[in-house]
């Protein structure tokens, strides 16, 4: 149906485009079943939550060849993550990061939990990094809806109900185009797609390989969604 066409189109587009992220695998790798290392796809994760992937960049690469496992940060010195982390912001999340590897490290067997489900009771993982590390490293048909997703979703249908009351219902549509093959891939590409095309401001239509499914767009209401609900 309509929903199977828009993630195949998405999929296209993302083949093609994809931003080229150090925590990612590239399409050939990917291709020969291949998937990214879930304490790769975590701390990525982690470190993405209100930083730019511009600033994050730097930030990965120190922590992973400083850390290239679960254990090995597990096993850091508080003061050496936390000296490491300086400038990302908010501690809270450099200390959760810690809490979280030693969980895996000593109730985990140093695996991460493989589910949706599993993940979110780890320290520091809430609904959005569960799902997408469940989608990007194991596969699971998890929603993943960031900001850049309900921005995408909420025009794809032309979904005029304000943020934030219109959460649960753009959460159910991203379900309804989340794909059973490719979940991770389809989770990033909504990312990068609302990242560089279906942008706050000056969405480029133009480029976009949904354009043809986008109610907003069709309805010329793309710039003025999602609306937002006065303070
Ligand atoms: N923002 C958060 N996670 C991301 C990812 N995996 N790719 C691109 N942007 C992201």
């Amino acid at each position: 149906g309509a929903e199977s066409q828009i993630s195949a189109d998405l999929l296209e587009w993302y083949d093609r485009e994809a931003r080229v992220m150090p925590w990612r695998v590239g399409p050939a790798e990917r291709a020969a079943g291949e998937r990214p290392d879930p304490y790769r796809v975590w701390l990525s994760e982690v470190m993405l939550q209100q930083t730019t992937v511009a600033a994050v960049r730097d930030y990965f690469r120190r922590f992973t060849e400083r850390w290239p496992d679960v254990a090995a940060l597990a096993a850091a010195e508080d003061a050496d993550v936390m000296a490491e982390w300086a400038g990302l912001g908010y501690y809270a999340r450099a200390r959760n990061l810690l809490k979280c590897a030693r969980a895996v490290a000593n109730d985990h067997g140093g695996r991460f939990p493989e589910t949706a489900d599993a993940l979110r009771a780890l320290p520091g993982v809430g609904p959005y990094t569960a799902a997408a590390i469940a989608a990007i490293a194991f596969d699971e048909p998890a929603v993943v809806v960031d900001g850049n997703v309900e921005r995408v979703v909420s025009r794809l249908f032309a979904i005029e109900a304000p943020l934030p009351g219109a959460k649960p219902e753009l959460t159910r549509l991203a379900g309804t185009i989340t794909p059973q093959a490719r979940p991770g891939d389809h989770a990033q590409a909504m990312m990068d797609l609302g990242a560089t095309i279906c942008t706050p401001r000056n969405p480029l239509c133009g480029l976009c390989p949904l354009r043809r499914d986008c109610r907003g767009y069709a309805a010329g209401l793309q710039t003025v969604l999602p609306r937002k609900a006065p303070k």
